[in-house]
């Protein structure tokens, strides 16, 4: 229907909006040029510190939570609902106002696991805030929450279309920090608090 069409397009361009970008931008930062170069929040709080940083962080989780609610009050579908969830991801990574690049989806993905399945949003979100805290580092904490989601659908047995949905927002997630994941390894990823790489 039309009104399905037009909550995946709105869902793509909201998930689209680079609050990352555009928050360093206000404070003269190029986010894409410093630190890891990722527009994110936690790139926000390495470059800018903690009060934007979570200004970011709630911005891009709503963005995920807003996209979800929105197709429910159309009286979309909850299948329709989460593949508007997963646009706005699409949009946050793939920004049209970013050269079509953007962040990793860590917040707007919780936000939409959030509340499309709380239980798993839950779980996921204190087993990665685990890790970090345990590791320091962002990027496995979120790698570990995605793991998290994936185990949990799996073991619980949702339904298809919401298994769908998590194991391609969790894989899309990982995908996204392939970069970590080569850091991590080297020896080179940013813990939280440290400006620049660690020596290798
Ligand atoms: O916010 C995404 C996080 O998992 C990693 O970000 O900037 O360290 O690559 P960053």
């Amino acid at each position: 229907t039309p009104l399905a069409l037009l909550a995946a397009v709105l869902s793509y361009l909201l998930g689209s909006l680079p609050a990352a970008a555009w928050v360093a931008r206000a404070r003269g930062v190029d986010i894409r040029k410093v630190g890891s170069g990722n527009s994110g929040a936690t790139n926000v709080l390495r470059s800018l510190g903690k009060g934007p940083a979570l200004a970011v962080a709630i911005f891009d989780i709503l963005k995920g939570v807003l996209a979800v609610w929105i197709a429910r009050s159309l009286g979309l579908s909850e299948p329709w609902a989460a593949l508007c969830g997963v646009l706005a991801v699409i949009g946050h990574n793939f920004s049209p106002f970013l050269a079509f690049r953007g962040g990793k989806g860590v917040a707007t993905s919780f936000g939409v696991i959030a509340v499309l399945d709380p239980p798993v949003g839950l779980v996921a979100f204190v087993l990665a805030l685990a890790c970090m805290w345990l590791t320091r580092f962002v990027s496995a904490g979120s790698i570990m929450g995605a793991f998290t989601a994936i185990a949990l659908v799996l073991l619980l047995g949702r339904a298809g279309w919401l298994m769908a949905a998590i194991l391609f927002l969790s894989g899309l997630l990982i995908w996204q920090h392939r970069e970590n994941v080569r850091k991590l390894q080297s020896g080179t990823e940013r813990r939280l608090g440290e400006k620049t790489s660690a020596p290798a």
